[in-house]
């Protein structure tokens, strides 16, 4: 199985926007991360369509995006009209799971759902054979940088030892602190795709940090 690598722009410089699309696009990363926060589910806020319509016309990359919003079905048609690929909702925020996936995937995106740090990986039982992704938060969603969570590995263990029973496709994706440290760890623990913002952002090289990331991966299976 590839692995993903799937640089997250909240901590790219939004001044240079087409710049950093370009760089990615360049780079060895596979997907663009991008996060949408609303202010209540998360306390933080990030931004919307126009931006991910923006991103859309210059990325050459599948676009993962993240919400991090309450009532994400409200808003379903107006992210795949702004290029998404791959919709990822929040467990907690869905008071209709199974109905919001058949609508993300008749829309022709994929599906994933997100896990906070708190909820045990046993609540996706029921829906894990209708997922194309699942992430894993290894930090309380809503801000970049923070320090990985180690019960995750735990989580990303259940979650590939479900799937397996369960004869789902589901990709596992995490999300948060993800760095050179821990993304060997997290591989051999099941993980395909990796979330990186701050350890790649602000590093000297981006594109040479990716690659890296990638080396890494390739040389340990
Ligand atoms: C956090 C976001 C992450 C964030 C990760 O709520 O979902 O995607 O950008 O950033 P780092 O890699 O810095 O933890
Ligand atoms: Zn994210």
């Amino acid at each position: 199985m590839k692995k993903i690598i799937a640089p997250s722009l909240l901590s790219c410089d939004f001044a240079n926007l087409q710049s950093e699309i370009e760089m990615l696009n360049e780079s060895d990363a596979d997907w663009l991360h991008l996060d949408i926060m609303d202010g209540v589910f998360v306390p933080n806020i990030t931004f919307g369509m126009p931006i991910i319509s923006f991103i859309n016309k210059h990325a050459k990359k599948t676009l993962d995006v993240h919400l991090m919003i309450v009532q994400p079905e409200r808003y379903i048609t107006s992210f795949k009209e702004a290029g998404a690929d791959i919709l990822t909702v929040h467990y907690e925020a869905c008071t209709h799971l199974h109905r919001t996936i058949q609508e993300i995937k008749a829309k022709g995106m994929k599906a994933g759902v997100s896990l906070n740090p708190h909820t045990p990986v046993s609540v996706l039982e029921e829906i894990i054979g209708n997922l194309d992704l699942v992430l894993i938060m290894s930090v309380n969603p809503g801000f970049g940088g923070q320090s990985f969570i180690e019960n995750t590995y735990k989580k990303v263990k259940q979650l590939k030892k479900l799937i397996n029973n369960s004869g789902s496709t589901a990709l596992i994706e995490v999300d948060g602190g993800v760095s050179n440290k821990n993304i060997e760890k997290l591989s051999q623990a099941g993980v395909d795709a990796f979330v990186t913002g701050s350890y790649i952002f602000s590093s000297d090289s981006p594109k040479q940090t990716i690659t890296d990331l990638k080396n890494q991966l390739l040389s340990r299976k």
